[in-house]
């Protein structure tokens, strides 16, 4: 035993009956919290399997984001992705029987039938740390506030638009999205409208959990768009997740808001 553990085991000792007793209790507590910590909800669980149900007339089946509405695409093969004007023929159709069903929910709808030009020039235009040919410029890093100039802001700012924009193109393309079936997100969500980001955190029925909203792009992913899960750190969830904050600048958070 050396000097240190001398001096402490003589000072526990020497606080006598009193003091046991206090480090007694503060064990008890310990041990009540032990298991609430062990038991306590987690809170990264991967989301719930979810089977949509099974074609009737050997169609495909295309579920909405509340994972109970679905239609049937007659004729097709499932696998085999639909033209644009089925798809939104079967976005519409969707967004119709969610309607019926829930006639008191405010639903913004005016289908895109072609993606707005997403523009990634500012970033290359000034030069940023993403600019796509000509002289990369570095903006500043880890120095104090007071030396970063107007030039700086410019490129922060050209750089976050940027990749707004990349989300932009990904919320409007089957193809970005990785989808099977020719769905985007604005066919029902023009300009990322009825999104509500900033509801998140909030639980989500379909997710049985407290979820994010990159949980819910993930799901609206896997249904309707019928593609696969984002890893939370690809650059589409990223990009995706930018861009639908975005379209929402100045609408107070209100987390947890059904
Ligand atoms: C076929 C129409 C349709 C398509 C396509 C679609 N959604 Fe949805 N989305 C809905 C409906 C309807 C709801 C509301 C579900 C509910 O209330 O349970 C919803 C809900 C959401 C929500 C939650 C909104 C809230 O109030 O919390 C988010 C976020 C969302 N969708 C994002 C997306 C993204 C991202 C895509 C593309 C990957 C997408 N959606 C594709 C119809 C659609």
């Amino acid at each position: 035993m050396n000097a240190r553990a001398k001096l402490i085991t003589t000072a526990i000792l020497s606080a006598g009956a009193a003091c046991l007793l206090t480090i007694a209790v503060s064990h008890r507590r310990l041990a009540i919290l032990e298991p609430a910590i062990g038991t306590a909800p987690a809170f990264a669980q991967d989301a719930p399997a979810h089977a949509v149900p099974a074609a009737k007339r050997g169609g495909v089946v295309v579920e909405l984001c509340d994972g109970v509405t679905s239609v049937e695409v007659a004729g097709t093969k499932p696998g085999q992705p639909l033209s644009h004007a089925q798809a939104l023929a079967v976005t519409g159709k969707l967004m119709a029987e969610w309607q019926r069903k829930h006639p008191g929910e405010k639903w913004v709808m005016a289908q895109a039938s072609e993606a707005p030009a997403a523009s990634v020039a500012g970033a290359a235009n000034i030069g940023g740390p993403n600019a796509q040919g000509g002289a990369k410029l570095k903006s500043q890093q880890g120095d104090t506030y007071a030396s970063f100039h107007e030039r700086d802001y410019k490129i922060w700012k050209a750089e976050t638009d940027a990749f707004v924009a990349q989300g932009n193109k990904i919320f409007h393309s089957a193809k970005l999205l990785g989808g099977t079936i020719g769905v985007s997100c604005d066919m029902c969500h023009p300009n990322a409208a009825n999104t509500h980001p900033e509801t998140y955190p909030k639980y989500q029925e379909q997710l049985q959990r407290v979820a994010l909203l990159r949980d819910m792009i993930d799901w609206c992913i896997e249904n309707p768009v019928k593609g696969k899960t984002l890893d939370p750190n690809d650059p589409k969830l990223r990009a995706l997740e930018a861009y639908i904050l975005a379209q929402r600048k100045g609408v107070a958070l209100d987390y947890g808001k059904h």
